[in-house]
């Protein structure tokens, strides 16, 4: 497949950087864009003004824009897809596609698979650290976000054809472990035992993380002994690796709950596994002169920040900066990976800074290795405050996902009764947890990530508007068509083709075409909520085209089947980058 296939912006870009070049050798610049007014035209080149700025004062330069923009058109190559070019206004080249190339790249996805429209990947080999909870902890509406939009940025880059490590890099080594493990060992009198306590321990980790951060606040000796406790601990101590090994394994049973319901795949590879190469890790970066004594501990300072980067505390411990360090290293060096994707809070923006900074002076970012600190805002609850429960607590996601779901239900229950038609428990259990976590996906995602939100079941719900839940039922209803239809659709694709007549159908065709735009946008900068716009958009132009044409019954009735069916693969295909799972029916 020719380079950027998928995408017929790229694909433009391509005969006009041709153009270019023919017209002024010298030059060498690919742009395309959509116009900001769709009466210009379906595409649009902006790069004479530049040329011209470039050209000025030199011997036979043109003398405007406009003459640059007239030669860049001379110059473009008989091609399929233009129906029409022209210069317009300063000196832009707009574009009108032809629309029987358009009717035809719409058949051929149909018959190939959206996967043929993929934009080409930008690196080959990424990982995204996302969701990242701490063991012990409950995982907060924080870690949802994470969890939410580092999977959807992981099903974006797939989609290109990029290879994913989707790694959970848990909290599973802090010092949190040695009050967990001080206080189990004395709340029972055998103390920790070979098997490092019982199921009944770390049967309600919360209770115990409750129990033992009192103690460790109240009582001065039981923090000594809990400082001790790590120490044993990171010495490998047979029991107490039990213990944490105990701890971990019942905090990974409530995460995998939640992840199965996301449906959200991750390798766990928590902080203890980089627990081996911290040591050597500190003395290769004070051997290198890296990093340097500071107030007894070792620092690492980077452009900018005033605050140290401590690789080593002055009691000798390491601690999350270390541990990231060493995971950067390993990451570069051991998984090779090219792109390295961090999605967290954004309340960690200068640590990342700082450790991509400290990775610089390490040499680790040299070669073509990016990095990205992909950050998010905060959840607020409808008091525009911090999200809480009524009583104050956090919010448990087990219970928001429970809710949200109880809410589908009743709303998908009313709906059938009110049609007179009986649902299967089945169908009715897999459509809630499909519209009840969806809408909380979907209310996140289609957000900016850096601005704050609020969480509010009511406006996620909403069967209007930009929720999960309108462009289900969206969806839905365009299945319906088929079905009321009673054609079938595998005969359609194989006999019938797309006829691009009325306008209508034309932008449905060209908001369809440009689907993979929407992807490389999102995979440019990072933003599900490009992707969540572009579904939006898209639902509103097939608003457009269901108001004006008619579908059954027409004489255009094959062609506006197959181009419904073109829809509903993009839809489909929106919603899997989003983590959505579509309803046929609801
Ligand atoms: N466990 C951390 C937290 O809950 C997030 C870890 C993010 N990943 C990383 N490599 N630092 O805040």
């Amino acid at each position: 497949m020719a380079e950027g296939a998928g995408s017929v912006r790229l694909e433009l870009a391509g005969i006009f950087q041709s153009a270019v070049k023919k017209a002024f050798p010298e030059e060498s610049v690919e742009m395309v864009v959509t116009p900001c007014d769709p009466k210009f035209g379906d595409y649009q080149c902006p790069v004479a003004m530049g040329i011209f700025k470039k050209m000025k004062g030199k011997e036979g330069a043109p003398k405007n824009p406009r003459e640059v923009a007239n030669a860049i058109m001379g110059n473009l190559a008989d091609s399929p897809l233009i129906a029409e070019a022209s210069v317009a206004g300063a000196g832009f080249v707009n574009v009108r596609l032809s629309r029987e190339w358009l009717a035809d790249r719409l058949g051929k996805m149909i018959t190939e698979g959206v996967a043929t429209w993929a934009p080409p990947p930008a690196k080959a080999r990424v990982l995204v650290d996302f969701s990242s909870p701490n063991v012990a902890k409950e995982m907060h509406v924080g870690h949802l976000r994470s969890t939410i939009i580092g999977d959807t940025i992981a099903r974006t880059l797939e989609f290109t054809g990029a290879e994913v490590l989707r790694i959970n890099h848990i909290g599973d080594w802090g010092t949190q472990f040695g009050m967990l493990i001080q206080h189990m060992s004395e709340s029972r009198p055998e103390g920790l035992g070979e098997e490092g306590g019982t199921e009944e321990d770390v049967a309600d980790l919360q209770k115990l993380y409750r129990a033992a951060k009192a103690r460790f606040d109240a009582e001065e000796d039981f923090k000594t002994r809990s400082r001790q406790a790590v120490r044993t601990l990171q010495s490998g101590d047979p029991q107490y690796i039990a213990a944490w090994k105990r701890i971990c394994a019942a905090s990974r049973k409530q995460f995998e709950a939640i992840y199965e319901r996301l449906n959200v795949k991750l390798v766990e590879r928590g902080e203890s596994f980089y627990n081996p190469f911290l040591a050597p890790l500190v003395e290769e970066l004070k051997e290198r002169g890296f990093s340097e004594e500071s107030e007894g501990a070792q620092c690492i300072f980077v452009d900018k920040i005033k605050v140290p980067f401590i690789v080593q505390k002055s009691d000798g411990g390491f601690g999350y900066a270390t541990t990231d360090l060493a995971a950067l290293k390993y990451r570069v060096t051991e998984d090779k990976a090219d792109w390295i994707i961090y999605v967290t809070d954004v309340g960690q923006s200068q640590h990342f800074q700082q450790l991509f900074g400290a990775a610089k002076k390490m040499n680790l970012l040299a070669g073509s290795t990016k990095v990205d600190h992909v950050a998010f805002g905060l959840v607020l609850g409808d008091d525009g405050q911090k999200f809480k429960t009524r009583s104050g607590s956090v919010v448990r996601l087990v219970d928001l996902l429970d809710e949200a779901k109880a809410r589908c239900r009743a709303a998908i229950k009313e709906r059938w009764d009110e049609r007179g038609e009986e649902i299967s428990e089945e169908d009715l259990e897999y459509a809630s947890c499909a519209m009840g976590y969806g809408a909380v996906k979907y209310a996140d995602l289609k957000n900016n990530r850096l601005s704050n939100y609020r969480f509010s079941y009511d406006e996620m719900l909403n069967t209007k508007g930009n929720t999960a839940v309108y462009l289900m039922y969206a969806y839905a209803r365009l299945c319906g068509i088929f079905r009321k239809s009673g054609r079938n659709v595998e005969e359609l694709i194989s006999n019938e083709k797309i006829v691009l007549e009325h306008e209508k159908e034309f932008a449905l065709a060209l908001q369809l075409a440009r689907f993979p735009e929407a992807v490389e946008r999102t995979v440019q900068e990072l933003l599900p909520n490009r992707l969540c716009e572009y579904l939006y958009e898209l639902s509103d132009v097939v608003n457009g085209f269901h108001h004006e044409c008619q579908v059954i019954g027409s004489e255009q009735e094959a062609s506006r089947l197959l181009l419904c069916q073109a829809t509903v693969m993009i839809k489909r295909a929106c919603f899997e980058l989003l983590g959505l799972t579509p309803l046929n029916r609801i």
